[in-house]
């Protein structure tokens, strides 16, 4: 027994920002943006909330499976967004899709969120424990980013994306992930800073002492960690699953920059045509982006039963790794 996508669902916010509206608020321009990192665009959120585009996601999944909220038993929200503290953004979404007889909860693995979700549910499944799971990915990084700097600011975008995941006997063939916490500091975001009644926040609370209350990137140190990484840990999953490189129908990666994906196609000597792109439109939306690539894939009929997909996940942890299924 393994675990199968059934169902994929995605939800953009309506608000569309494109390059040259950033080039009007910071010292930048499309030809920059494009030509390093193939982003053009980006939605973000007004009025929406990421439960909220969640909860949209994973109704369209639902329709798409032809499961109805009640046979849910799991839901896995991947996020490092959330509206609240507490509760998990799942438990927001079990609420307002009425998926009474689920267990939910959140999974913080940043980038690699819906990845790491995904096997999670898999494995859940393969145990038999469950049969029935919704595994979402959900994020409002418009919220972390600062606007000011241009050097994020223009990477990042809002949404959310789920699967329907169920019990089958093709699916999920194998999984690797990784995670390297001493990288941590090169792609991290502050939480709420300790200050109460004994220690004030200028004290320092943590390992590593803050230098700003957005996110934070070394933009480089990224890029040389996700084009080595990447290729060597789906060359493993292949090897894993005694699988060609040219077998693979799709390899569906996080949407974090198109010369990223370019440099792994060409590292894995496949054509690039076999990965498929849509940053151009949305950005990097981290734990959302597989699963919104997924969705736009099934929806426009580029997926056919039977077809061999690598999807790859990788971002800030550092985390990191892939899962090969049968479609
Ligand atoms: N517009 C115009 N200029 C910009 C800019 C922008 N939006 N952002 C940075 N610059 C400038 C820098 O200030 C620097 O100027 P300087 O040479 O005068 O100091 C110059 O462009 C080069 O900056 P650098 O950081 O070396 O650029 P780069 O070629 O490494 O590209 C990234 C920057 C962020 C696009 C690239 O490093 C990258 O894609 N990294 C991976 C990031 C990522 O995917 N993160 C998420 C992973 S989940």
């Amino acid at each position: 027994m393994t675990s199968r996508i059934t169902g994929t669902g995605s939800c953009l916010p309506a608000e569309i920002i494109t390059n040259d509206d950033l080039a009007q608020v910071v010292d930048t321009s499309d030809e920059w943006i494009s030509t390093r990192t193939g982003i053009r665009s980006r939605r973000i959120v007004k009025g929406e909330s990421g439960a909220s585009m969640a909860a949209e996601a994973a109704r369209r999944a639902l329709e798409n499976a032809g499961v109805s909220a009640g046979e849910i038993q799991l839901i896995i929200v991947a996020t490092c967004t959330g509206d609240l503290q507490f509760p998990g953004t799942a438990c927001v979404v079990q609420k307002e899709i009425q998926a009474d007889g689920a267990v939910a909860f959140d999974l913080g693995a940043a980038c690699s969120g819906f990845l790491f979700a995904l096997n999670t549910a898999h494995a859940y499944i393969q145990t038999g424990v469950y049969q029935k799971a919704l595994v979402i990915g959900t994020e409002v990084l418009s919220k972390l980013v600062d606007w000011k700097d241009r050097s994020t600011c223009v990477l990042f975008g809002d949404g959310a994306g789920a699967a329907v995941v169920e019990a089958s006997e093709e699916g999920l063939q194998g999984f690797v992930q990784y995670s390297d916490g001493k990288k941590g500091e090169v792609l991290s975001c502050i939480s709420r800073p300790v200050e109460n009644l004994i220690h004030r926040k200028e004290e320092g609370t943590d390992y590593r002492t803050p230098v700003s209350d957005y996110l934070t990137m070394n933009g480089q140190e990224v890029f040389r960690f996700a084009v080595k990484k990447v290729p060597e840990c789906i060359h493993q999953l292949l090897d894993q699953t005694r699988t060609r490189a040219d077998q693979v129908d799709w390899y569906i990666l996080h949407q974090a920059n198109s010369r990223i994906i370019q440099s792994v196609a060409k590292r894995m000597g496949v054509d690039e045509a076999r990965f498929p792109m849509n940053m151009d439109r949305y950005g990097n939306t981290s734990a959302a982006s597989i699963p919104i690539l997924l969705d736009e894939l099934n929806r426009e009929g580029k997926l056919a039963r039977g077809q061999q997909i690598v999807l790859a996940g990788f971002g800030a942890g550092l985390t990191w790794g892939a899962a090969k299924l049968t479609w």
